[in-house]
Protein backbone atom coordinates (compact mmCIF):
# COMPACT_ATOMS: atom_id res chain seq x y z
CA UNK A 1 0.00 0.00 0.00
CA UNK A 2 0.92 3.46 -1.26
CA UNK A 3 0.89 6.29 1.45
CA UNK A 4 1.07 10.28 1.29
CA UNK A 5 4.46 11.38 2.74
CA UNK A 6 3.97 13.03 6.13
CA UNK A 7 5.10 16.12 4.01
CA UNK A 8 2.79 15.08 1.31
CA UNK A 9 1.46 18.73 -0.56
CA UNK A 10 0.07 17.70 -3.38
CA UNK A 11 -3.15 19.54 -3.26
CA UNK A 12 -4.06 22.32 -0.78
CA UNK A 13 -5.31 20.60 1.84
CA UNK A 14 -2.09 19.80 3.30
CA UNK A 15 -2.31 23.61 4.48
CA UNK A 16 -5.11 22.87 7.33
CA UNK A 17 -3.25 19.16 8.32
CA UNK A 18 -2.53 18.19 11.72
CA UNK A 19 -2.54 14.44 10.83
CA UNK A 20 -2.64 12.17 7.52
CA UNK A 21 -5.38 10.18 8.14
CA UNK A 22 -4.31 6.82 6.80
CA UNK A 23 -6.59 3.27 6.70
CA UNK A 24 -7.59 1.35 9.60
CA UNK A 25 -9.08 -1.79 10.55
CA UNK A 26 -8.11 -5.19 8.72
CA UNK A 27 -4.95 -3.94 6.34
CA UNK A 28 -5.78 -7.00 4.97
CA UNK A 29 -9.57 -7.67 4.72
CA UNK A 30 -11.15 -8.32 1.05
CA UNK A 31 -13.80 -5.54 1.99
CA UNK A 32 -13.41 -2.34 2.19
CA UNK A 33 -15.19 1.03 3.26
CA UNK A 34 -14.74 4.41 1.87
CA UNK A 35 -15.70 7.74 3.20
CA UNK A 36 -15.65 11.17 2.36
CA UNK A 37 -12.67 12.62 4.24
CA UNK A 38 -11.51 13.59 8.13
CA UNK A 39 -13.24 15.54 10.06
CA UNK A 40 -11.87 17.71 13.20
CA UNK A 41 -11.53 14.37 15.06
CA UNK A 42 -9.72 12.57 12.60
CA UNK A 43 -7.30 15.09 11.67
CA UNK A 44 -6.48 15.29 15.45
CA UNK A 45 -6.23 11.61 15.73
CA UNK A 46 -4.95 10.47 12.14
CA UNK A 47 -8.05 7.67 12.34
CA UNK A 48 -10.31 7.59 10.00
CA UNK A 49 -14.20 7.71 11.65
CA UNK A 50 -13.27 8.79 15.32
CA UNK A 51 -15.83 11.12 15.61
CA UNK A 52 -19.87 11.47 15.38
CA UNK A 53 -19.84 9.91 11.79
CA UNK A 54 -17.63 7.09 13.38
CA UNK A 55 -19.71 6.55 16.49
CA UNK A 56 -22.73 6.37 14.10
CA UNK A 57 -20.83 3.66 11.68
CA UNK A 58 -19.88 2.43 15.05
CA UNK A 59 -23.61 1.71 15.96
CA UNK A 60 -24.76 0.63 12.33
CA UNK A 61 -21.61 -2.25 12.57
CA UNK A 62 -22.65 -3.33 16.18
CA UNK A 63 -26.37 -3.39 15.10
CA UNK A 64 -26.00 -6.04 12.34
CA UNK A 65 -22.83 -7.91 14.14
CA UNK A 66 -20.24 -6.70 11.82
CA UNK A 67 -16.36 -6.34 13.50
CA UNK A 68 -15.20 -3.08 12.76
CA UNK A 69 -11.58 -4.45 13.16
CA UNK A 70 -13.05 -6.73 10.27
CA UNK A 71 -12.65 -4.55 7.15
CA UNK A 72 -11.18 -2.12 6.40
CA UNK A 73 -11.77 1.63 6.80
CA UNK A 74 -10.56 4.65 5.07
CA UNK A 75 -11.30 7.90 3.00
CA UNK A 76 -11.28 9.63 -0.41
CA UNK A 77 -8.98 12.00 0.60
CA UNK A 78 -6.36 11.86 3.70
CA UNK A 79 -6.62 15.53 5.15
CA UNK A 80 -9.61 17.34 6.33
CA UNK A 81 -11.25 19.84 4.15
CA UNK A 82 -11.27 23.35 5.28
CA UNK A 83 -14.74 23.56 7.45
CA UNK A 84 -15.15 19.87 6.92
CA UNK A 85 -16.63 21.17 3.08
CA UNK A 86 -17.31 18.20 0.43
CA UNK A 87 -13.23 17.30 -1.05
CA UNK A 88 -13.11 18.98 -4.48
CA UNK A 89 -12.65 17.14 -7.85
CA UNK A 90 -9.05 17.99 -8.15
CA UNK A 91 -8.29 16.83 -4.42
CA UNK A 92 -9.52 13.95 -4.49
CA UNK A 93 -7.68 12.85 -8.21
CA UNK A 94 -4.36 13.96 -6.16
CA UNK A 95 -5.21 12.17 -3.69
CA UNK A 96 -6.57 8.97 -6.21
CA UNK A 97 -3.49 6.68 -6.44
CA UNK A 98 -3.07 6.24 -2.84
CA UNK A 99 -6.93 5.16 -2.74
CA UNK A 100 -6.11 3.03 -5.65
CA UNK A 101 -3.02 1.27 -3.87
CA UNK A 102 -5.60 0.71 -0.62
CA UNK A 103 -8.22 -0.47 -3.07
CA UNK A 104 -6.45 -2.88 -5.20
CA UNK A 105 -6.88 -6.41 -4.87
CA UNK A 106 -10.14 -6.13 -3.05
CA UNK A 107 -13.16 -7.99 -3.21
CA UNK A 108 -15.31 -5.55 -2.45
CA UNK A 109 -15.70 -1.68 -1.91
CA UNK A 110 -18.66 -0.14 -0.04
CA UNK A 111 -18.47 3.84 -0.86
CA UNK A 112 -20.06 5.52 1.82
CA UNK A 113 -21.98 8.48 0.42
CA UNK A 114 -22.06 11.21 -2.06
CA UNK A 115 -18.15 11.81 -2.55
CA UNK A 116 -16.61 8.04 -2.68
CA UNK A 117 -19.84 7.45 -5.17
CA UNK A 118 -18.68 10.56 -7.35
CA UNK A 119 -15.04 9.47 -7.33
CA UNK A 120 -14.86 5.99 -7.89
CA UNK A 121 -18.18 5.68 -9.64
CA UNK A 122 -18.07 8.52 -11.20
CA UNK A 123 -21.84 8.75 -10.35
CA UNK A 124 -23.45 11.82 -9.27
CA UNK A 125 -27.03 12.69 -8.12
CA UNK A 126 -29.51 11.33 -5.86
CA UNK A 127 -27.88 8.63 -3.80
CA UNK A 128 -31.45 6.58 -3.15
CA UNK A 129 -31.58 5.03 -6.70
CA UNK A 130 -27.68 3.82 -6.84
CA UNK A 131 -28.19 2.63 -3.12
CA UNK A 132 -27.59 -1.02 -2.14
CA UNK A 133 -26.83 -1.86 -6.00
CA UNK A 134 -23.92 -3.74 -7.40
CA UNK A 135 -21.62 -1.87 -9.58
CA UNK A 136 -17.87 -2.74 -10.22
CA UNK A 137 -15.28 -0.06 -10.80
CA UNK A 138 -11.97 -0.91 -12.32
CA UNK A 139 -9.02 -0.81 -10.15
CA UNK A 140 -5.65 -1.61 -11.65
CA UNK A 141 -7.53 -3.66 -14.66
CA UNK A 142 -9.26 -5.72 -12.13
CA UNK A 143 -13.13 -5.61 -12.16
CA UNK A 144 -14.10 -4.92 -8.40
CA UNK A 145 -17.84 -5.25 -6.32
CA UNK A 146 -18.60 -2.00 -6.10
CA UNK A 147 -21.76 -1.15 -3.47
CA UNK A 148 -22.55 2.49 -3.06
CA UNK A 149 -24.57 3.18 0.17
CA UNK A 150 -25.60 6.19 2.19
CA UNK A 151 -22.46 8.28 4.47
CA UNK A 152 -23.38 7.59 8.82
CA UNK A 153 -23.85 11.71 8.85
CA UNK A 154 -27.34 10.76 6.32
CA UNK A 155 -28.30 8.67 8.73
CA UNK A 156 -28.52 10.85 11.63
CA UNK A 157 -32.11 12.47 10.99
CA UNK A 158 -33.06 9.42 8.29
CA UNK A 159 -34.36 5.99 9.34
CA UNK A 160 -34.48 4.69 6.02
CA UNK A 161 -30.89 5.63 5.48
CA UNK A 162 -29.86 3.91 8.33
CA UNK A 163 -31.92 0.56 7.47
CA UNK A 164 -30.25 1.05 4.15
CA UNK A 165 -26.76 1.48 5.32
CA UNK A 166 -27.16 -1.93 7.86
CA UNK A 167 -28.75 -3.19 4.89
CA UNK A 168 -24.81 -3.15 3.35
CA UNK A 169 -23.67 -3.83 5.81
CA UNK A 170 -25.27 -7.50 6.53
CA UNK A 171 -25.12 -7.85 2.72
CA UNK A 172 -20.71 -7.90 3.05
CA UNK A 173 -20.67 -9.73 6.21
CA UNK A 174 -22.62 -12.22 4.90
CA UNK A 175 -21.30 -12.72 1.19
CA UNK A 176 -17.48 -12.30 2.80
CA UNK A 177 -18.00 -14.13 5.55
CA UNK A 178 -16.77 -11.57 7.71
N1 LIG B 1 -16.54 11.42 7.70
C1 LIG B 1 -15.89 10.73 6.74
O1 LIG B 1 -16.35 10.62 5.63
N2 LIG B 1 -14.74 10.16 7.06
C2 LIG B 1 -14.18 10.23 8.27
O2 LIG B 1 -13.11 9.67 8.48
C3 LIG B 1 -14.88 10.96 9.26
C4 LIG B 1 -16.05 11.54 8.95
Amino acid sequence: MMRPGEDCSLCGLCAGRTNLVLPSGDLASSVVLVGEAPGENEDLQGKPFVGRAGQILNQAMADVGLDREKVMITNTVKCRPPANRDPEKEEMAACRKFLDSELSGRKCIVGLGKSAVKDLLGYVGPMAPVVNTRQYVEIDGERILFIPTYHPMACVYQKVAREKLRETLRMVKEEFGL
